[in-house]
C-alpha cells in the first residue's frame, strides 16, 4: 500500500470538510521549521548548537543555544506563511504579532521551541510541541496577550515533534492523534501509527521523585500506595520511568500507557507546579485525550482551565484514563481544607 505522506493526510482531512485550507497551510509550516530543528539537534557538537546561550527567558530559566535557535526557526518561517496574527512562545515575553508588512490570518501559535533542554547535551531526546488557537476577530489586526487567554479546548490543533532514535510528528486536529516519521532521505514525514490509543490501565508512571518532600500530603499518598506495589491497597507492582523531557515522557505514554505527572510542590509555592499551561499542558492534554486518555489538574480536566496568564504554570497528571482517575480520587477528600492552605492550586 502506498505510504500517506504527512501532506497527503492533510489535504485528505481538508477534502472531508474536517480542516480548512489555511490550517493545512499552517500546520505544513510549523512541521517545515520542526525538520530544520531536527537537523540542528542532530549535528549537536558538529554544528556548535550545544551549551547555553548565555541568556535567560522570562521564566528565570538559563536558556541554552538550542531553546534560541529553535525559537527563532519557529518565528522565521511563521512570519511569511499568511495564516497567522501572531505567535507566543515559552522562551518570549510577550506574543509576537506577524510585522506589518506580511499578510496575516486569523490563528494565534503557541510554543515551546525546545522542550526538554536539560538532556540537550546528553543527547537524550528532545522535541517542539505546539498549540494553535483561532484569534478573536477584534484581535487580528492588534494581536495581544489576552488573545491568546483560551481555554485548552479551543484549541484547533495541537501537537510535538520528538528529537529522538527518529524524528517523529505527533498531531491532533480534534479528530485522533496520529503519528509520523520522518523519513530522513527524503524529508517527508510518513503516517506510522493512525488513532494512537492509550491504554485505559497502566502499570507504570513518571514523576520526578526527587521533590517528594516538596509535595502535597495527597500526594505523598498517591505514590507510597504506587510503591508499595502489589503489597499496598493497589495490589499490584509499578514501574517508574522518568526522561525529564516531556515529550519524550508523554511519546511513551501514548505507545504504550502510563500516567505522567509534575504536581505542584512548595520549593516555590507562588508557582502551580512547573509545567506551563499554554505551551505544554494544553497541547499535551489535547493529544492524550484524543487518544482516549485524560488531563488533570488532579483537581479538574487541565482543558477546561480559565488562562489568567501566557506563562501560567499548572500541576499536571496526564495518560492512561484508569490511572489518572485513581490519582483525582487522592485530591478529593480534602480538597476544602487544602485549597485553604496558601499557594496550593484550586
Ligand atoms: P523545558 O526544557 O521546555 O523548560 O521543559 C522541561 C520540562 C519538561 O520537559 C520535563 O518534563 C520537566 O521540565 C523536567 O523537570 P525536572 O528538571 O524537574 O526533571
Ligand atoms: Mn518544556
Ligand atoms: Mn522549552
Amino acid at each position: 500500500m502506498q505510504p500517506v505522506t504527512l501532506t497527503r493526510y492533510l489535504v485528505e482531512e481538508q477534502r472531508h470538510g474536517r480542516i480548512s485550507a489555511e490550517l493545512r497551510q499552517l500546520i505544513s509550516v510549523v512541521v517545515r521549521a520542526c525538520t530544520t530543528i531536527s537537523i540542528a539537534v542532530g549535528k549537536g557538537a558538529l554544528g556548535g548548537v550545544l551549551g547555553e546561550a548565555g541568556t535567560g527567558n522570562i521564566q528565570g530559566e538559563v536558556q541554552k543555544k538550542l531553546d534560541v535557535i529553535s525559537n527563532d526557526i519557529l518565528l522565521e518561517a511563521n512570519a511569511w506563511g499568511g495564516h497567522l496574527a501572531a505567535c507566543a512562545s515559552e522562551e518570549m515575553d510577550h506574543c509576537q504579532p506577524v510585522p506589518a508588512e506580511y499578510p496575516k490570518g486569523d490563528f494565534l501559535l503557541l510554543f515551546d521551541p525546545l522542550d526538554g533542554s536539560s538532556n540537550i547535551d546528553v543527547n537524550v531526546s528532545v522535541g517542539t510541541i505546539f498549540s494553535v488557537l483561532r484569534c478573536p476577530p477584534q484581535g487580528v489586526q492588534d494581536p495581544r496577550d489576552e488573545h491568546f487567554l483560551q481555554p485548552g479546548h479551543a484549541q484547533v490543533a495541537a501537537g510535538y515533534c520528538i528529537y529522538g532514535p527518529q524524528t517523529m510528528l505527533v498531531l491532533t486536529t480534534g479528530h485522533g492523534t496520529h503519528a509520523f516519521t520522518l523519513d530522513r532521505e527524503q524529508g517527508l514525514f510518513v503516517l506510522t501509527q493512525a488513532n494512537m490509543q492509550i491504554p485505559a490501565e497502566t502499570a507504570e508512571f513518571a514523576v520526578n521523585m526527587s521533590n517528594q518532600r516538596h509535595w502535597e500530603p495527597q500526594m505523598q499518598a498517591y505514590v507510597a500506595d504506587l510503591l508499595a506495589g502489589r503489597d499496598g491497597p493497589r495490589g499490584k507492582d509499578f514501574n517508574m520511568r522518568w526522561i525529564a523531557s516531556m515529550v519524550a515522557d508523554v511519546h511513551r505514554i501514548l505507545t504504550r500507557g502510563g500516567i505522567f505527572m509534575y504536581p505542584w510542590d512548595n520549593k516555590d509555592p507562588s508557582k502551580a507546579g512547573k509545567l506551563r499551561l499554554m505551551y505544554e499542558a494544553n497541547p499535551m492534554g489535547l493529544l492524550v485525550e484524543q487518544a482516549g486518555g485524560l488531563a488533570s489538574t488532579g483537581r479538574a480536566r487541565i482543558l477546561d482551565i480559565a488562562p489568567q496568564g501566557l506563562h501560567q504554570r499548572v500541576p499536571v497528571f496526564l495518560g492512561s484514563r484508569g490511572e489518572v482517575q485513581a490519582a483525582e480520587r487522592y485530591f478529593q477528600p480534602a480538597d476544602a481544607s487544602l485549597s485553604a492552605s496558601p499557594g496550593v492550586p484550586s
